[in-house]
């Protein structure tokens, strides 16, 4: 698989529950995630306003274990409606929610991903894709020139499919649905693309698994604020050194249960998120997904 093995898929960490929807959310919790995601105390004022949805996107994480529980047809609607009402690049809308029912699409998708059999438990699996169809139709029928087919056609696509993706989420999370994002539906995108009879000039950013959380899930660490937050502009930084000392916090914390490719790499006497990552993307993987792209009509010049 090309996108990240979790650490571990089915994590159980009963030392990082999820704040049960009984118990105050206070600052506290919102602060006690944070420390735990980034590795410092933050200020928050117990005065805020919308507390408590910080609190959710701060203890985020993503679920791969679901009840069998259904979810009503009709909340999937409403949280469709919530997420296609992001912002939206120019107001061009160019991102649609494919809700795969059938169960011959979805063991198509799970024949072709056999490593992530939560795409199949899951209640519910969507794709997101970014559709940049309209936008030329509309510039032929308005007679109007479209010389804007370039990377940039495709980028706002792919950037409005994200956004209404990030938007599920938190609508889902808002509810108590748990979530897992599966880029790996770019791994094979010809077969996707078949089985979800995709039109030209869309291409699937994500599928999302969606259901009922089995269990609380646990909290992954982050690089530091200080890694990603810029104030002003880049300058010299010790950029190495950071991404150490996020692979021991996050080892003390969250330690990989399995090494990857140990056959390949032998096994590291400590293995971090670098080292992780570092053979995770020494395998090629989805090098033909500009070739895809470029099949389905856009351009990339
Ligand atoms: C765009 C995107 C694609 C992802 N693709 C997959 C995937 O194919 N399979 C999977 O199990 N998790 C996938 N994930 C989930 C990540 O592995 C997860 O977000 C990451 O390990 C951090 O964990 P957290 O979400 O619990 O904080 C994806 C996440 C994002 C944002």
């Amino acid at each position: 698989m090309s996108d990240p093995v979790a650490p571990d898929p089915t994590p159980s960490d009963p030392a990082a529950p999820e704040p049960a929807a009984s118990e105050p959310i206070t600052s506290t919790a919102i602060q006690q995630a944070l420390a735990e995601r980034f590795g410092e105390e933050l200020t928050v004022n117990e005065e805020l306003p919308g507390l408590a949805v910080l609190a959710r996107i701060a203890g985020h994480r993503s679920h791969r274990r679901f009840q069998s529980r259904p979810i009503d047809p009709d909340l999937l609607q409403l949280l469709c409606a919530c997420a296609l009402s992001a912002p939206s690049k120019s107001d061009l809308q160019q991102a649609d929610i494919v809700i795969v029912r059938e169960t011959a699409i979805r063991q198509t998708i799970v024949d072709t991903i056999p490593e992530m059999p939560w795409i199949m438990d899951a209640p519910v699996f969507l794709v997101f894709v970014g559709n940049g169809a309209q936008l030329p139709m509309m510039s032929k029928r308005r007679d109007k020139p479209f010389p804007n087919d370039h990377l940039d056609a495709f980028f706002n696509a792919a950037v409005d499919g994200a956004i209404v993706m990030t938007t599920f989420i938190q609508a889902a999370t808002a509810v108590g649905l748990g979530i897992c994002p599966i880029s790996s539906v770019r791994d094979y995108p010809r077969i996707i693309a078949k089985a979800l009879n995709l039109p030209p000039r869309t291409v699937p950013i994500a599928g999302l698994c969606v259901g009922w959380p089995e269990q609380p899930g646990e909290i992954t660490p982050r690089l530091s604020l200080s890694t990603t937050v810029i104030e002003n502009r880049y300058g010299e930084r010790d950029l190495i050194g950071e991404i150490e000392a996020y692979d021991r916090r996050r080892a003390a914390l969250r330690p990989y249960r399995r090494q990857r490719r140990v056959e390949r790499w032998g096994e590291a006497s400590f293995y971090g998120w670098s080292q992780d990552k570092a053979r995770q993307y020494a395998e090629p993987t989805r090098t033909d997904f500009g070739a895809f792209v470029r099949e389905q009509g856009f351009r990339l010049d």
